[in-house]
């Protein structure tokens, strides 16, 4: 099965294959071809250049997206998109006056979430998640993380994690998996911070290993919540099952998490709302990538991550949806981009870059996804017409997706 692409007004994110991120001025460029064609062969992208070279190139399906703008799909690098029900009445409660940590402290919030996770079924919850999956698919999203952490007892956390295999089995898109036993502290150990890091080390992480269930450790590592000990812990824990960190870190406050991040190699540092200059120099030279949330803080109505501050400090940035009942209902990442040019003051260039190749960096795969590159997967946006790529996160709120390729074959 060959796909044929024809007349693209611009051919987005074309990149060389030794290029896995881009970092500060890097962002500002957006390598595109005008007036191109792109050639798919069953589900790898084979071929593009621009149309004077496409004669005699012949394929199964040829689509013609004159006007039209044809770039990599989007990299969701961290999501909590498999959870039970919602939390609507904390939504109404934040705009009755309560804040996100009120919420929390009188026993709403995850552990709420966690409640309702445990009393579903393992089925119930994967038809509840497959739907969200389905339509953050037909937004342009062509892989995602999906992190574990609303079960907070062995038996859900591990429902958690079969739920992400059998997404993982079933959908086309890329999926990894989080193991996120540490977000928040179940109620029976309100009194035992230490007792739940010792189940979490000596029960979960074992059979998650053994099942081979997650591909990463993460930590919500807050005031309140999991301190720099307990994140260490964790993360070396998770180290003996050979799952490299992404963690959560930076949302509320600024204590230290993300130098410790660093120091244990993690992949990916996730929120960073709250950011001070030890943080962007811990940052300097790591191979970490920091990951904002803009929809987070425009849902809690918090502080955006200083994107611009760590783009000029000459660092990389990654862009995600953190798609969750509690702070982010929405795996939007168009959404995303154009909040994050309209809030964080980031170029379209840089947004974009954020949400490809970087989103693909801080979820390990972008040796394969995250640009327009020969031998990578043909996971791929064709917009509606439209003027320019600035239009797309311009036009925010409006769905400019005409059709999304993912592994070589157009979503129905
Ligand atoms: O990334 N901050 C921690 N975890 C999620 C929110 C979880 C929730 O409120 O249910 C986040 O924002
Ligand atoms: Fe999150």
């Amino acid at each position: 099965m060959s796909i044929l692409i024809i007349n693209i007004q611009e051919l987005l994110q074309v990149r060389e294959p030794n290029v896995l991120k881009v970092s500060g001025e890097e962002m500002k460029t957006l390598p595109t071809l005008q007036n191109a064609y792109l050639l798919i062969e069953k589900d790898t992208i084979i071929d593009f250049g621009t149309m004077d070279n496409c004669k005699g190139i012949t394929a199964d399906t040829t689509i013609d997206a004159s006007g039209k703008i044809v770039m990599p799909t989007w990299c969701d690098s961290h999501t909590h998109i498999v959870y039970a029900g919602n939390r609507e009445q904390d939504f109404v409660d934040r705009i009755n006056g309560l804040s996100y940590a009120d919420i929390a402290n009188r026993g709403g919030g995850i552990v709420n979430s966690a409640e309702k996770l445990q009393n579903t079924t393992e089925d119930a919850l994967y038809e509840q998640s497959v739907g969200r999956v389905k339509s953050v698919m037909k937004l342009g999203t062509g892989a995602l993380e999906i992190k574990s952490g609303y079960g907070l007892t062995t038996a859900a956390e591990i429902k958690m994690l079969r739920v992400v295999q059998r997404i993982k089995n079933d959908f086309p898109i890329k999926i990894k998996a989080t193991f996120l036993g540490a977000h928040a502290l179940p109620k029976e150990y309100k009194e035992n911070k230490d007792g739940y890091i010792d189940l979490i080390i000596d029960e979960m992480l074992p059979k998650i290993a053994e099942e081979n269930l997650a591909d990463y450790v993460d930590v919500f590592c807050e005031k309140g919540y999991f301190s720099l000990e307990d994140t260490e812990r964790i993360m070396e824990a998770g180290k003996k099952y050979n799952l490299v960190s992404k963690i959560h870190v930076n949302q509320f406050n600024a204590f230290g998490g993300i130098a410790l991040s660093v120091k244990h190699n993690a992949l990916s540092v996730d929120h960073l709302e709250e950011l001070n200059d030890d943080d962007i120099a811990a940052l300097k030279g790591s191979n970490t990538m920091p990951v904002a949330l803009p929809s987070c803080s425009y849902f809690l109505s918090i502080p955006y991550t200083p994107g611009r501050k760590i783009i000029d400090a000459g660092l990389p940035l990654a862009l995600a949806s953190d798609y969750n009942p509690g702070s982010t209902p929405s795996g939007n990442m168009n959404f995303v981009v154009s909040t994050a040019c309209i809030k964080m003051r980031l170029t379209p260039e840089e947004a974009i870059n954020a949400a490809t190749i970087n989103g693909a960096y801080a979820m390990g795969i972008s040796n394969a996804y995250g640009s327009i590159t020969k031998g990578k997967k043909a996971n791929l946006i064709i917009t509606k017409q439209v003027p320019s790529y600035n239009y797309l996160p311009y036009s925010f709120g409006e769905n400019l997706i005409e059709n999304v390729i993912i592994n070589g074959k157009l979503l129905e």
